[in-house]
């Protein structure tokens, strides 16, 4: 078999057969396929698309490449979600603590942020002395003993996709359904839990423009779940602008604790019952969904899910006081409020720019070796369908670096305020099962 052929093939819309799917796999993990033959078969991809069940069989080659994590040692049945990227997401940093205190295992490993979208695991590292670096053995005693764990990926995990994923990344072949189905499913799946819960988001701020195009996503991925007899469902939300008030690094952890202590936007809090109530009916700890956000309230006025999350950071090593008093956290040094030009309602507020906008006074990264600044990132007070005053504030920039004008215009393009009524949009559009 040789590479060019198969590339030969997908670029004649022919459909590729397991083995050579195989081929293709170990060979570019094994270093006999370059890149540059790698990305033209991704191209093809790009253009000609997958059959599912080239989709399956490659999800299958690509968990198959690295560990398979082995989670049968914790009781019971282990929840997972992922979102598919957005600006201002930290619904894990909610929905952990909410689903842990419900009495439900989760065992989560998860990422770092790169480019406009940010990561869980830098949220929580702002959080001064969380340890996300857990050998496998504690981290297995930490979710028996407290029922959470959120932590790095193993190295290891699903070799195919960062090899793949950093060439996508560089190659314009990222936004692509089968591609973006299969590096996905392939790490759920060697994550090891037994459900998952998708939240597949669409919009400006999104891989997915629009609708249609998240529910086809949110579709292939549910049936490859539901091929390898995991019960995976989606949400389908909007990130046309961002989700909840902050962005960045300890802004949003900080509005995630606002949201466990009862406080915090409603655009998250929604969104985190919602999802949050399909996990609860797939681990089987409640009969439906109208019971399961019962409970999900019920731990959030009693103030579990906040010990809940209290429990994790101490067991990480993190200093548990933040949660009480914000102040611990890293303060940045400048604050810089920014206010409209004009009045009018907000009808559109890019969440895509203000990721970037974010990224450059520090809270992200523009190359995978970049530092960040853990306090940097905004603070908006006005999102679409608000109504402005001049001179009101839209938005507060946090950072320790010297803000220059070009970055407050990039910002002001993000917003477009207009003289006529703009209602708020839907967040969650709908759930797949
Ligand atoms: N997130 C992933 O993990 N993979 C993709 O391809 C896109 C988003």
């Amino acid at each position: 078999m040789r590479m060019v052929d198969l590339i030969e093939l997908k670029k004649n819309k022919q459909v590729l057969t397991k083995e050579q799917i195989h081929f293709i796999i170990e060979g570019y993990c094994n270093q006999r396929i370059p890149d540059y033959q790698m990305s033209a078969l991704l191209m093809s991809i790009c253009f000609n698309g997958l059959t599912k069940q080239e989709t399956a069989f490659l999800t299958d080659e690509m968990l198959h490449s690295g560990d398979i994590i082995d989670l049968s040692a914790i009781e019971g049945i282990k929840v997972d979600k992922h979102s598919t990227g957005g600006v201002g997401d930290k619904t894990s940093l909610v929905l952990g603590p909410m689903i842990a205190a419900c009495g439900v295992k989760v065992a989560k490993m998860s990422g770092r942020g790169l480019g406009h979208t940010g990561g869980t695991l830098d949220k929580l590292e702002s959080i001064p002395g969380l340890n996300i670096n857990v050998n496998r053995e504690d981290f297995i005693k930490q979710v028996n003993e407290i029922g959470i764990a959120i932590i790095g990926q193993s190295t290891n995990l699903v070799p195919a996709d960062q090899k793949m994923y950093a060439l996508r990344d560089v190659t314009a072949t990222v936004d692509c359904i089968p591609l973006i189905a299969s590096s996905i499913m392939s790490k759920k799946l060697a994550s090891g839990s037994d459900t998952i819960l998708l939240d597949v988001k669409y919009g400006k701020g999104a891989f997915m423009k629009t609708k249609e195009e998240a529910r086809k996503l949110a579709y292939t991925m549910i049936e490859i779940g539901q091929h390898l007899g995991k019960d995976t469902r989606a949400v389908i939300s909007n990130m046309n602008q961002p989700l909840g008030n902050a962005i960045g690094n300890s802004l949003e952890v900080i509005e995630a604790i606002n949201i466990l202590k009862g406080e915090g936007p409603k655009d998250l809090l929604n969104l985190c019952l919602e999802a949050g109530s399909h996990m609860l009916v797939q681990a089987k700890r409640c009969q439906n969904e109208a019971e399961a956000l019962q409970l999900l309230k019920q731990v959030i006025v009693d103030g579990s899910a906040l010990n809940k999350l209290k429990e994790m950071v101490y067991y990480q090593h993190g200093n548990i006081d933040v949660i009480d008093n914000p102040n611990l956290f890293k303060q940045a040094k400048i604050i810089l409020p920014v206010k409209a030009k004009k009045e009018g309602f907000v009808k559109e507020l890019e969440a895509k720019t203000l990721g970037i906008i974010s990224m450059k006074l520090g809270g992200g990264r523009l190359t995978k070796d970049d530092t960040i600044d853990h306090s940097a990132g905004i603070i908006l007070n006005k999102k679409i369908g608000d109504y402005c005053n001049s001179e009101d504030i839209l938005a507060y920039f946090y950072t320790d670096k010297e803000i220059d004008q070009e970055l407050i215009d990039e910002f002001y393009s993000a917003y477009q305020i207009v003289d006529f009524f703009v209602e708020k949009p839907t967040l969650i559009d709908e759930i797949l099962v």
